[in-house]
């Protein structure tokens, strides 16, 4: 399964206002420094709204949650669930074609998608509304053989089902998700054998169908028009649900990206798309030339043979202390002196560029040359705790 960014991509990409705010609700899950934690749903998102990830997407997602490029495409890349280039415009199917499946039919079912959609996966039909691809499997051995279509699952398929699902989805009708030969959920193909008194008929459909079909997104592109924006996870008092009362991260979602921010982040990526058409991490500065550089203070070693702890700096960890070392930097006072050009020297002699500016060194730097802590530096101690 080789799995690389697509040779034509889009200029840009933004979030529609009503899933930029969906994704920003969603990082507010996550304690403060563990953002990139909500990479998964936002890739997600920017699938439901595009229909595959594309290259923009990528830096766009590693933008807001401050990850480096590289990161969030190797995220995409690992999870087939992702698309990585273009689909279907109205379903992209996803047969299972491991064992259980195969036995009970996948390659019938693949069959069904080289006649009605494409000869190849990941091809095009000629109208361009399908594309199909096997995958691995996904966990509903027991309703085998069996598709993911959208984001729901459709079990216990036969050659002529599937093919008549795919005309229903090319007429404009939604399939309801789950098993397709009359069975509730995964019980026995010859009735139940125990809990016989057990009422399952409580929904008409198990509950991930009857969700989906509530619902009714199981197909379709979420643009944020439709679907309300919900945040169970903040409570009416407008803090995270279980969130310790002493962390500090924001508890309620932050507004919505203004428009004009929208805007710049939009031109920022249309810039970055047109003049890199390498892949290159989207955290790499561009503006860095520039600053002039000009060498900061330095030392031959540590003051009194004690050198500040540089990883209590979030973004720098025991290889990037050594480099600092290496450089002449110790102590959090020398780093709260630099000013850009200074700033702009040391960046100019670090692996990763872009990072003192984007992880904050200075104003870390400021508060722990005082004395103080940062919300880092305090997590960070107690887990040197925690591990001692
Ligand atoms: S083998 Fe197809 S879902 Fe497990």
């Amino acid at each position: 399964m080789l799995r690389r960014l697509y040779h034509e991509q889009p200029d840009s990409f933004a979030f529609t206002p009503a899933n930029q705010a969906w994704a920003e609700a969603q990082i507010t899950k996550y304690p403060e420094g563990r953002q990139a934690s909500a990479v998964i749903p936002l890739l997600w998102r920017a699938q439901e709204q595009e229909g595959w990830v594309t290259k923009p997407a990528i830096e766009y997602i590693a933008n807001m949650l401050d990850m480096a490029y590289i990161r969030v495409l190797e995220v995409t890349s690992f999870y087939f669930m992702f698309q990585m280039q273009p689909v279907g415009s109205v379903a992209h199917l996803q047969i299972c074609g491991t064992t259980s499946c195969m036995i009970c039919g996948a390659e019938d079912l693949i069959a069904v998608c080289k006649e009605k959609i494409a000869a190849n996966p990941h091809e095009l039909s000629a109208d361009g509304k399908f594309s199909w691809e096997e995958v691995e499997c996904l966990g509903a051995c027991t309703n085998a053989p069996m598709a993911q279509i959208g984001k729901d699952y459709y079990e216990d398929l036969t050659a002529e089902g599937l093919a008549k699902m795919i005309d229903d989805m090319a007429a404009g009708q939604v399939p309801v998700p789950g098993p397709q030969n009359g069975r509730y959920a995964a019980e026995p193909l010859s009735g139940l054998t125990s809990l016989t008194e057990y009422d399952s008929g409580k929904t008409k459909y198990n509950a991930s169908a009857q969700l989906a079909t509530d619902l009714g997104d199981s197909i379709k592109r979420i643009d944020g028009s439709e679907v309300p924006l919900t945040t169970p996870w903040i409570g009416k008092d407008g803090k995270v649900a279980g969130r310790d009362a002493a962390d500090p991260t924001p508890a309620v979602p932050k507004p919505a990206m203004p428009a004009a921010k929208q805007a710049e982040l939009r031109k920022k990526m249309a810039e970055e798309t047109t003049a890199k058409p390498d892949v290159k991490p989207a955290a790499e500065p561009t503006t860095r030339e520039d600053v002039a550089e000009k060498q900061p203070e330095v030392l031959d070693a540590a003051r009194d043979g004690q050198a500040d702890d540089l990883k209590l700096l979030k973004g720098v960890g025991p290889k990037l202390e050594q480099t600092l070392n290496e450089l002449g930097f110790f102590h959090f006072d020398q780093v709260a002196a630099w000013g850009p050009e200074e700033i702009a020297w040391v960046d100019s002699r670090l692996k990763f560029k872009g990072r003192i500016e984007r992880d904050g060194w200075i104003e870390q730097a400021k508060i722990l040359a005082e004395g103080g802590d940062t919300e880092f530096s305090t997590r960070s101690k107690k887990g040197d705790k925690a591990g001692e």
